[in-house]
């Protein structure tokens, strides 16, 4: 895959976002693309399935990021790099709250030695995947990027907090150094072709996966709680179809490098705007998919937040973002992936 491109690293690219954001970039951009995945929650299907959605090709790497050595090796192979985007991470809340010291390992470990490479080498670019997660139980919806952070509610929320300060001390320390820190409200649904979508290895632990699932007889839902202080007693999210994540994606690398960034670190909410209950996220499923779900009503969940939904004025001003896809084409889309999945196998 030798030519004159310049080279975007995508830690992550097997994975949900990782992989609709390469799809994204191979249609969208020039950039040589190069992947590096260790496959804990993913598996080389998604680059076959990358390369048939866009006919194009990529170079990866299968290593753990928190393995030094061979990371920096297979970096120092690349030529022309300008910039990464990290996605690769642990990302169960319910898991964090388990085995918080597998989450600090690997979220931070991962992102040190990227940053480390990155600096050693004056690599200038650098995307971090956050999450609305940093904001804990907020006193004030929608968030902004200006709202103060509470406490975080889970280990896994606590990594994107220590992830985005030790970007803010790399950055400052670092004057060529620029960052842009998105932070994801919750990303669901999959591509519109059918063809990739979210693959978790293992029984998932977000809502879509597991109503998709509990659809086709594969898994059995468990609505976490349904006495918080809400508009019908079920927790609010702000559900954003993962392809209106992926083009905010490409939209931060080419804000970071047409020197648009006001600020050498840049921080966005990528969320709709829009809290969603839970029941109204099983309802637009239900009308989607013509079908009713069944479900079971549990306990609350540790470590989630009551209710949270952005204010992403930001993002759509400075990114020239724009949200395409309803909460139904999410489900929809989520749906087709599930039915298309089931068929292959
Ligand atoms: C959290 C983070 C989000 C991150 C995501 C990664 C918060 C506020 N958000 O999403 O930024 O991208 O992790 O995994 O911490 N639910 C059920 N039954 C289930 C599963 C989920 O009722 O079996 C409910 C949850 O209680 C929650 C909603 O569905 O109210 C969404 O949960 P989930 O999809 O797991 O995402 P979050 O934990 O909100």
């Amino acid at each position: 895959m030798e030519n004159n491109h310049q080279t975007i690293i995508v830690t992550g690219g097997a994975g949900y976002i990782g992989s609709h954001t390469i799809i994204e970039l191979l249609n969208k951009t020039d950039y040589n693309i190069v992947s590096i995945d260790n496959f804990s929650n993913s598996t080389h299907k998604a680059y076959d399935r990358i390369r048939s959605i866009t006919g194009k090709n990529f170079q990866t790497f299968d290593l753990d990021l928190c393995d030094t050595n061979q990371l920096f090796e297979a970096l120092s192979s690349v030529k022309n790099i300008i910039g990464f985007i990290h996605f690769a991470a642990y990302k169960s809340v319910p898991e964090s709250v388990d085995k918080p010291l597998v989450y600090y390992h690997n979220n931070l470990n991962s992102l040190n030695n990227l940053l480390k490479f990155a600096t050693e080498n004056n690599i200038k670019h650098f995307i971090f995947s956050s999450s609305c997660s940093v904001y804990g139980n907020a006193d004030e919806l929608p968030v902004t990027e200006n709202t103060p952070l509470k406490k975080a509610e889970s280990p896994y929320a606590h990594t994107k907090q220590i992830g985005e300060d030790i970007i803010n001390y790399v950055v400052n320390a670092n004057p060529d150094f620029n960052a842009v820190l998105l932070r994801y409200f919750n990303p669901v649904g999959a591509h519109m072709s059918g063809k990739i979508g979210e693959f978790p290895l293992n029984r998932p632990n977000n809502l879509v996966p597991i109503i998709t699932q509990t659809a086709v007889g594969k898994n059995t839902l468990t609505v976490f709680g349904n006495d918080y202080d809400t508009r019908d007693g079920y927790c609010i999210r702000d559900y954003i179809h993962v392809c209106d994540i992926a083009d905010a994606h490409v939209k931060a690398l080419n804000y970071l490098i047409n020197k648009k960034n006001k600020n050498k670190i840049s921080l966005f909410n990528l969320g709709t705007g829009n809290g969603v209950t839970v029941r109204e996220a099983i309802k637009s499923f239900e009308k989607v998919a013509g079908k009713k779900l069944n479900y079971t009503l549990g306990g609350r969940r540790p470590g989630d937040v009551v209710a949270i939904y952005a204010d992403n004025t930001l993002a759509k001003k400075e990114l020239n973002w724009q949200i395409e896809y309803s909460l139904d084409d999410m489900m929809l889309s989520a749906w087709h992936w599930q039915k298309n999945l089931d068929a292959e196998i």
